[in-house]
C-alpha cells in the first residue's frame, strides 16, 4: 500500500499580475518504508512540494491521497489535525526551543496532542533513548553539540510515531563527521521500518536513499532506484 500518492499535482503563487508556476503537474507514489532522496536547483519547487506533502499547504491542482486519505482539499484545522498525526519535521536549523530541556522539546508534540503528563513523560524518554541521548534528557539546546540537537529534533519529529519522516537539509548545519553520524541514525531508522523523505543537495547525503527524485522546474525529471542489497 501506498502512504503516499500525488497525481497531477500543480502549485501556482500569484504575485501581484504574475503567477509563479511552481508546480507543473507532479505525480508519483511512496510506499511505506520507503527511504527517498529529493533533489534539484534551487527554486526547482522542492519546498513547495515538501510543503504540500507535509500537510503545510494544499496544491492549485490535482489530487493528494495520504494513507488513502484524500487531502488535497482540506485546509486550515483539518490539514494541521493530520499534520499533527501524520508527519514528523526535521529542519537544518533544528528549530528547538531555547529556553527549553531536550525532553521538553521533545514532549511538546504530544502536549498539543492532549496525551497526559505521565505519557508524554514516557513517549519522550523514550524517544530520546531510540536517538542515543539518554543522559542528555535535562540539557538545553545550548547546552547540546549541533549533532546533539538535530537528535533532540529527529526524536521530537518520531515521538508522535508518523507515518512520514520528513527531513529538509537535515545535515546542512552540521560538519562532515557529525552529518555522517546523523545520516546513520536515519539509516537505522530506516531499518526499523520508518518511511524517510528528505530533501539535500548533497550526492553523498542522497547516496543514503534507496531512491532518488529530481526534480526541475516544476517537473519530475528522474525518478530512480537503486538496485541495493
Ligand atoms: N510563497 C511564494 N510566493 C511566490 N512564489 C514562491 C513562493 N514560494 C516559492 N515560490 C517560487 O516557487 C518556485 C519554487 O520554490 P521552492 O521554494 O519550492 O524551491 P526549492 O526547490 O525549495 O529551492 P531551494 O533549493 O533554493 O530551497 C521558485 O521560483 C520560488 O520563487
Ligand atoms: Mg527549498
Amino acid at each position: 500500500m501506498n502512504v503516499i500518492d500525488v497525481k497531477n499535482i500543480t502549485k501556482h503563487y500569484l504575485l501581484g499580475t504574475q503567477t509563479v508556476e511552481a508546480l507543473r503537474g507532479v505525480s508519483f507514489g511512496i510506499e511505506q518504508g520507503e527511504f527517498i532522496a529529493i533533489m534539484g536547483p534551487s527554486g526547482s519547487g522542492k519546498s513547495t512540494l515538501m510543503n504540500i506533502i507535509g500537510c503545510l499547504d494544499s496544491p492549485t491542482d490535482g489530487t493528494y491521497h495520504l494513507n488513502n486519505q484524500e487531502v488535497s482539499t482540506l485546509e486550515g484545522d483539518e490539514l494541521a489535525g493530520i499534520r499533527n498525526k501524520e508527519i514528523g519535521f526535521v529542519f537544518q536549523n533544528f528549530h528547538l526551543l531555547a529556553r527549553n530541556s531536550a525532553l521538553d522539546n521533545v514532549m511538546l508534540p504530544l502536549k498539543y496532542a492532549g496525551v497526559d503528563k505521565a505519557d508524554q513523560l514516557k513517549r519522550g524518554k523514550d524517544a530520546l533513548s531510540q536517538v542515543g541521548l539518554d543522559s542528555r534528557m535535562d540539557h538545553q539546546p545550548s547546552e547540546l553539540s549541533g549533532g546533539q540537537q538535530q537528535r533532540v529534533a529527529i526524536a521530537r519529529a518520531l515521538v508522535n510515531n508518523p507515518s512520514i519522516l520528513f527531513a529538509d537539509e537535515p545535515t546542512g548545519n552540521l560538519d562532515s563527521q557529525t552529518g555522517h553520524d546523523v545520516m546513520q541514525l536515519f539509516h537505522n531508522l530506516h531499518q526499523q521500518g520508518q518511511t524517510i523523505i528528505l530533501i539535500t543537495h548533497e550526492n553523498e547525503v542522497a547516496a543514503e536513499a534507496q531512491r532518488t527524485i529530481f526534480i526541475k522546474d516544476g517537473l519530475i525529471e528522474s525518478d530512480i532506484r537503486k538496485e541495493k542489497l
